[in-house]
């Protein structure tokens, strides 16, 4: 699905006017990872480009990273956590199977106006819930928004299967986001599944389908489950697709971009979309050494690591683009 940019623009758009991140402080590197499993640095890094990850401890909730990443966001904004409308928490790891993630952090806050829901869409859940605020705001039904992406991965990571565990860490970043008539804002998204392919990276338990109640026909079923190969190839293809219809529905080239900011998924997949692209790699983002994979939180922790550290302004151009399970994929194009 599109959010079409032709014909007549729309009076309002939404636009990006606090960013805030959080991380736990509890570090995991790759040296630490080898006295665990059977892998090294070197192996991580090469086929990777992760180095360490932020580890959430037993008292750091999928909701505390949230409301952290939240505040920051809404003090750069300068918006009153009263003053909320909608909060959206993108998550694959929520802090319960209900009540919403969403509700947790609208209570913390003191957000008694907002209405809030999570998006389960993985790694893609940022880029959807943007797309979301920006109908929303688009449609006059929304004068503001934070947008929460939220992980604590490693609490079901499989610490025994080195094919996955060395991939994940913990993690939220927050956008807040207001209606404005005169600024740019979210110019496009695009938004795509394929439900077909769920297999390709899952975590089973905890559903309907295998309650926790009842006794597991695999064990390992409780912990997060990724075919990596079948996962790499998908991702290079369907984020070059994602950009080049972002390019070519905002008649813009690559030149009139200022930075892709792509879900942190592999150094390689990054590196991989620049070289395809023609990207100069200074436009493609990359603190996946720092983070590993957090989902959905890898896209706005990136962007509020961009902003504060002068990488991108406002006036400039960004893409944010995503690959996850679901399997599904989009982009936002905004103008900061
Ligand atoms: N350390 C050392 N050796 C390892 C490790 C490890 N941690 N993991 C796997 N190997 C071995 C394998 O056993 C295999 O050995 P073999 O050749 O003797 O059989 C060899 O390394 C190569 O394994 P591959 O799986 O083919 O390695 P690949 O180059 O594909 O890299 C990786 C694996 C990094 C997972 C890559 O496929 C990838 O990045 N995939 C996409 C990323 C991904 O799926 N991310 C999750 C996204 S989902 C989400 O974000 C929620």
């Amino acid at each position: 699905m599109n959010s079409k940019v032709n014909g007549s623009p729309p009076s309002h758009r939404a636009v990006i006017t606090g960013h805030g991140s959080f991380a736990p402080s509890k570090i995991l590197t790759n040296n630490d990872l080898s006295e665990m499993v059977d892998t090294s640095d070197e192996w991580i890094t090469r086929r990777t480009g992760i180095k360490r990850r932020h580890i959430a401890t037993d008292s750091e909730s999928t909701a505390f990273l949230a409301t952290e990443a939240a505040k920051r966001a809404l003090d750069k904004a300068d918006l009153d956590a009263g003053e909320l409308e909608l909060i959206i928490v993108a998550t694959i790891t929520p802090e319960m199977v209900f009540p919403a993630t969403a509700n947790f952090v609208q209570n913390t806050l003191g957000a008694k106006k907002a209405w809030g829901f999570d998006l389960s869409a993985a790694c893609s859940g940022f880029v959807y819930s943007l797309s979301i605020v920006q109908q929303f705001m688009e449609n006059g039904q929304l004068n503001n928004a934070l947008v929460i992406a939220a992980e604590t991965l490693t609490k079901i990571t499989n610490w025994k299967d080195r094919t996955s565990c060395v991939l994940f860490g913990d993690g939220a970043g927050a956008v807040v986001l207001e209606r404005h008539k005169d600024r740019n804002g979210i110019l496009y998204s695009n938004m795509y599944s394929n439900g077909k392919q769920w297999k390709a990276l899952n975590c089973q338990a905890y559903g309907s389908r295998y309650p926790v109640g009842k006794k597991l026909d695999d064990p390992n079923k409780i912990y997060m489950e990724i075919y990596g190969r079948e996962v790499y190839q998908q991702a290079v293809r369907r984020i070059i697709e994602s950009i080049e219809d972002c390019l070519c529905q905002c008649n813009l080239s690559i030149n009139d971009v200022a930075m892709v900011i792509s879900h942190q998924m592999n150094a390689r997949i990054i590196e991989s979309v620049a070289k395809r692209m023609q990207i100069p790699y200074e436009k493609m983002f990359l603190n996946i050494a720092e983070y590993g994979n957090t989902s959905a939180a890898s896209i706005p922790i990136a962007f509020d690591e961009c902003m504060e550290s002068g990488k991108i302004k406002r006036g400039d151009i960004v893409i944010f683009v995503a690959f996850g399970a679901g399997l599904t994929w989009g982009a936002n194009v905004i103008k900061l």
